[in-house]
């Protein structure tokens, strides 16, 4: 297939959990500039039951999914006739979120005549790190000089624990992922144990500033397994389990102690695999994306580790690093140029989908 004509515009979805994004992006070369992009975020519904219920989740990327695209259109300036594609996060993530903003693609697809770019949404968080923003020029990413590949990520959000190997653009092989909870999820279900509001990685992070890392010595999980996976849910249950301890014998502890101690367990985890995984692959970058790399502790804590082994380390921008669709606009801008498309009545979300297959 011939290259497409540049700069392709693209209009970008994503719903894959509770945060609707819509982003007009254009693409050139190794650029990605964003026209316009929004995002409503659904966590004051969620907070009301302490986490996301798939269907209220669904229901209220329903309600926002067609206003957001419009305006999203408009303040871009863009027509739907005069796209290149639209790209939307087919998975993974929940099917009934998902399938919103599939539909959604699929709808306009069809009635622009527009081909479809499916992005796995583990993708669009890589590529949040991967493209640096330009300091010169608001709204304007580009690929750094020289080239980051191959590059070694560490995805860490609410559904993913991941290390990643990218070989080049849009080849990935997953080295090592969670076998339980992700670590965005440790976050959330210790804020609940602490009567914090959900999400609980913002709100677990504000407690540690208050408190003292090593007034705990929880458990470093999964160290010495000799591979690169994680695991967070024994951590949840030795906190669990500390704290029940406490209780019982009437002995009082600082809250901010135990979030503090609770994140440095977490931050060591990941920054000591993430080292380990760089050792195994001798990366030219390492990349750190996904809602928990808003994370100040786990930011500072990578950039030491990255220091001391001479790789440069790339963090996502803290305005993409939780769920939005300008990531899933820039796996597009090089989707496209590869000429992987889809016609509309050729895709469909799905909750669980392996980065390698699309
Ligand atoms: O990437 P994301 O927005 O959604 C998923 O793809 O899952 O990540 C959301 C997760 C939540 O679990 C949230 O608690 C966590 O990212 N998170 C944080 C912080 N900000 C968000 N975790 C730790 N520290 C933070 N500052
Ligand atoms: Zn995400």
């Amino acid at each position: 297939m011939p290259s497409p004509k540049e700069p392709t515009t693209i209009l970008a979805i994503e719903t894959s959990c509770d945060e609707t994004g819509v982003a007009v992006v254009q693409s050139r070369g190794e650029c990605v500039h964003v026209l316009a992009a929004d995002v409503a975020s659904q966590i004051d519904t969620h907070r009301l039951t302490g986490g996301v219920v798939p269907e209220i989740a669904a229901r209220e990327h329903v309600s926002i999914i067609q206003p957001l695209i419009k305006q999203v259109l408009t303040t871009s300036n863009t027509k739907g006739q005069n796209l290149d594609a639209i790209a939307v996060t087919i998975g993974p993530g929940l099917q009934p979120a998902l399938s919103v903003g599939v539909t959604a693609a699929q709808a306009l697809g069809f009635a622009w005549n527009k081909p479809i770019i499916p992005v796995h949404h583990i993708e669009g968080h890589i590529y949040s790190a991967l493209l640096l923003a330009n300091s010169k020029t608001a709204n304007k990413y580009q690929m750094p000089s020289p080239n980051p590949f191959p590059a070694l990520a560490l995805i860490v959000s609410g559904g993913h624990t991941a290390l990643i190997k990218i070989s080049g653009h849009l080849q990935y092989k997953v080295l090592g992922a969670t076998r339980d909870d992700a670590a965005g999820e440790a976050f959330d279900k210790i804020a609940r144990l602490l009567g914090l509001p959900y999400p609980g990685g913002p709100a677990i992070s504000l407690e540690a500033s208050k408190g003292n890392p090593s007034a705990f010595q929880f458990s470093r999980p999964m160290l010495k397994s000799g591979d690169l996976d994680f695991s967070f849910s024994g951590l949840k249950t030795d906190v669990l389990y500390t704290l029940r301890d406490l209780d019982k014998k009437g002995v009082a502890y600082n809250k901010a102690d135990v979030a503090a101690s609770f994140q440095q367990a977490v931050v060591e985890t990941l920054v000591t695999k993430t080292k380990t995984a760089a050792k195994v692959t001798n990366p030219a970058s390492i990349l750190l994306a996904g809602g928990v790399a808003a994370n100040e502790s786990l930011r500072r804590q990578m950039q030491l580790m990255a220091k001391q082994i001479h790789i440069p380390l790339q963090i996502a921008p803290q305005e993409l690093c939780g769920d939005n669709a300008v990531m899933i606009g820039m796996v597009a801008g090089y989707a496209l140029k590869a000429g992987r498309i889809k016609k509309w009545h050729q895709i469909d979300a799905h909750s669980r989908l392996n980065i390698g297959n699309l």
